[in-house]
């Protein structure tokens, strides 16, 4: 039965170890989905009871059915619903009446068919919430657990056990993989088919799954995250303990909006799945190959201790190969200590290669292939191992298995994989590789991607624990914030004046660009007096946004004459350009000497809140796109940093061809305190400050332009 856990999330493991289940539309057609469902069930080997729900039938499959839950002879814990739509809503309150807390709603015609079936499953939801029931789908193919054992689903088979857990928010994706795993002897613990996510969503899941002490890693296909934030909240602490490797498809149209920042336009949906998944430990893969890939290699082989590859071949080509897709997969190519390249060159032959990748060369037998590899195995610089088999006549693929097989054993810590390239003639030595727990794949960037899959979760599972602690600043001035806010939305605008920006920026002490709004010509010559010239000058008004466009700005300004002059050219060419215009002034502002031009910004994402950004700024930051990301809601001192030296504005930022290194620590203040303002004023949809000028260490840096936007 369900229960609250400690920690407040619900236990599923009435819905995967049920003591009784139902199942509400049991047929005795076999054409027909509520048969397979039943059939499913007790072919699984389900040990608990099963009642058939049939209003017409005494017998169903050798089991007595029921016409109705009320007529069942125990408890239900599990319901397994496949009756047509509109006989849902009396089988549920049927349900919630006699106790039922677990539910698969295979129906469909749902919120998958549009705006009627939306508010379908609105009413289906409240119903469920209304008697504490947990459902999944609806519109799925239902759940297999092998362990328990029970195929509560309509799927053709059943999954062999095993240590994976499968969500699957596509059926067909559901359908298609556990068809594969038969062919290829995976195991399963889980297979979960999410169908809508009315009620339970892919969180809920994966919290079941590392729950649940067989499922070793976690795989997820999806379409969408339902909660990013609830996401963010579970599976940060799980990722580090339990793998979870996601395949996220299609990008997401309700994260996209009219990109009114450069922030925005380079803040895709996807770039926030991206950078959420990071975060969370998530290992992303990008095709169907390579989730379950990963999944091998976390099933099958221990965590590296670091990323430092070696690589054993007899052909320089794939080696070469392999040894590419190390390095494009962020890993090392391990450096061989002098002892084993000394006794490699005393063992092969001198045509051989003693430097990692070793190559053992074309005419190798089993036995020169088992010295090198036994060798580089037990180098202490290298982490994992990946042996590589081309197939000549002279060698037997077989024994070359054999070898790594027994070898393997005296370094059990260390990952190995295998890539045996060729068809029919290496399909035996695969098989026994894979028989003995080693992956081998046909491929050699298939390998290197399982083992940077594996040095990947190392190093994050390697960190210290994530502190999910929002930064907070104490000298800022949240009133004067909030007021500068509050006035904006009473002028119903959503985007800030200029002057409003840098007074926002400076609330929070980051240093914008001294500059004051100017009513007439005598303002602003008293405010350029005060800065120091030269200055610049800019129209101020909510009507026009690009101002450069008329001449609404003038730069480097150097006497009182010429400040006089421009102010009133200015505000000339904006009556002429728009004659309708409200005009509130011109904005003197100091010039400033320049700095490296870097980017800071936030924009929102509809599933994961606001994303910060860091980069190269300037006009050509589109261009460039030399940018990184974090979550603001989780942005610690750490990750700032990180994202900062993620960037190659860093290496212009420490110094670059003699460079004074310049203020990185007021760098990092400044993307700390955009942070902390961005999540104490959710409001804020999107913000720029474009460029920020860094200059020397100690001298701080300047916010020159600043672009802020409210929510609609
Ligand atoms: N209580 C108990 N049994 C009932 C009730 C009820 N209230 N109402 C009907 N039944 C019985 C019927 O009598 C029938 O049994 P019978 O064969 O003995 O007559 C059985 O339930 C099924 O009812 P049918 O009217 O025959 O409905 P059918 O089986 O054709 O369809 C189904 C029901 C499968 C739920 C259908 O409505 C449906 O939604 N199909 C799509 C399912 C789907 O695709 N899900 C998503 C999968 S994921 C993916 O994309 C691959």
């Amino acid at each position: 039965m369900a229960q609250a856990s400690q920690s407040g999330s619900v236990d599923l493991r009435g819905m995967f170890a049920p003591q009784a289940v139902a199942v509400v539309g049991a047929s005795r057609s076999p054409g027909k989905i509520g048969y397979s469902i039943l059939k499913n069930i007790i072919d699984s080997g389900y040990r608990g009871a099963v009642y058939p729900i049939n209003p017409r039938e005494e017998e169903i499959l050798g089991r007595r059915a029921f016409p109705s839950l009320a007529s069942c002879p125990g408890p239900v814990d599990l319901a397994v619903v496949a009756v047509p739509t509109a006989a849902v809503p009396a089988v549920i309150d049927d349900c919630g009446v006699h106790g039922v807390r677990h539910l698969v709603v295979i129906t469909a015609g749902y919120k998958e068919v549009g705006k009627e079936g939306l508010a379908r499953e609105k009413d289906l939801l409240a119903m469920v919430r209304r008697y504490g029931m947990k459902m999944l789908g609806p519109n799925c193919l239902g759940l297999i657990d092998t362990h328990t054992p029970l195929n509560a689903s309509f799927a053709a088979g059943f999954p062999l056990k095993g240590e994976i857990a499968f969500l699957s928010q596509s059926g067909a994706v559901f359908a298609a993989i556990l068809d594969w795993s038969l062919s290829v002897g995976l195991g399963f613990s889980k297979f979960v088919s999410l169908g809508n996510k009315a009620e339970l969503t892919e969180v809920d899941f994966i919290r079941e799954a590392a729950a649940d002490g067989y499922s070793k890693v976690i795989l997820c296909y999806v379409e969408d995250v339902v909660d990013g934030q609830a996401f963010m909240n579970t599976v940060a602490g799980i990722g580090s303990k339990t793998p979870i490797v996601i395949l996220k498809a299609g990008a997401s149209q309700a994260g996209a909006r009219a990109a009114s920042s450069h922030t925005g336009a380079l803040a895709g949906s996807d770039v926030a799945y991206d950078v959420a998944f990071r975060q969370a430990g998530v290992l992303r893969a990008r095709t169907m190959e390579e989730l379950f890939d990963l999944a091998i290699a976390f099933t099958t082989q221990p965590l590296p201790a670091g990323d430092r590859v070696a690589i054993v071949t007899n052909s320089g080509g794939p080696g070469i190969i392999a040894t590419d897709a190390v390095e494009a997969r962020g890993m090392k190519m391990a450096e061989l200590a002098r002892e084993t390249v000394e006794r490699l060159r005393q063992g092969l032959p001198p045509t051989a290669s003693f430097y990692n990748p070793v190559d053992v060369i074309g005419d190798a037998d089993d036995r020169r292939y088992d010295f090198a590899f036994s060798q580089v195995l037990a180098d202490p610089g290298v982490d994992s191992v990946l042996c590589m088999l081309t197939r000549p006549a002279v060698i037997d693929p077989l024994l070359v298995a054999r070898a790594i097989i027994v070898r393997r054993r005296e370094h059990p810590a260390k990952p190995v994989v295998a890539a045996f390239l060729g068809g029919d003639t290496v399909t035996a030595a695969t098989r026994e590789l894979i028989a003995a727990g080693i992956p081998c794949f046909n491929f050699p960037e298939r390998a290197v991607t399982a083992l940077s899959g594996l040095a990947r979760f190392q190093a994050f599972n390697g960190r210290a624990p994530r502190t999910a602690k929002p930064i907070t600043i104490e000298d800022v001035d949240r009133e004067r914030a909030g007021a500068i806010l509050r006035r904006v939305r009473e002028d119903r605008r959503t985007v800030l004046l200029s002057d409003e920006s840098a007074e926002l920026m400076q609330t929070y002490g980051i240093p914008v660009v001294p500059s004051g709004l100017a009513a007439g010509s005598e303002q602003a010559l008293a405010f350029a007096e005060q800065f120091g010239y030269p200055v610049a000058l800019k129209i101020v008004s909510p009507q026009i946004l690009h101002k450069t466009d008329f001449g609404g700005v003038r730069l480097n300004l150097k006497t009182p004459s010429e400040v006089t002059d421009a102010f009133f050219d200015i505000i000339d060419s904006a009556r002429r350009y728009q004659p309708r215009a409200a005009i509130h002034g011109v904005e003197v502002q100091k010039m400033m000497r320049p700095g490296i031009e870097l980017i800071v910004g936030v924009s929102k994402d509809v599933h994961f809140g606001s994303l910060l950004m860091f980069g190269l700024g300037g006009i050509y930051v589109n261009l460039l796109k030399d940018v990184s990301f974090r979550l603001a809601s989780r942005a610690t001192w750490e990750e700032i940093e990180a994202m900062v030296s993620e960037t190659k504005a860093y290496a212009l930022l420490r110094g670059y061809r003699g460079k004074p290194p310049a203020d990185v620590d007021a760098v990092i203040d400044v993307l700390g305190r955009v942070a902390a303002l961005v999540q104490e004023f959710p409001s804020i949809a999107e913000l720029d400050i474009n460029p920020l000028f860094a200059y020397e260490r100690g001298e701080g840096v300047c916010a020159l332009d600043v672009k802020v936007t409210l929510n609609d």
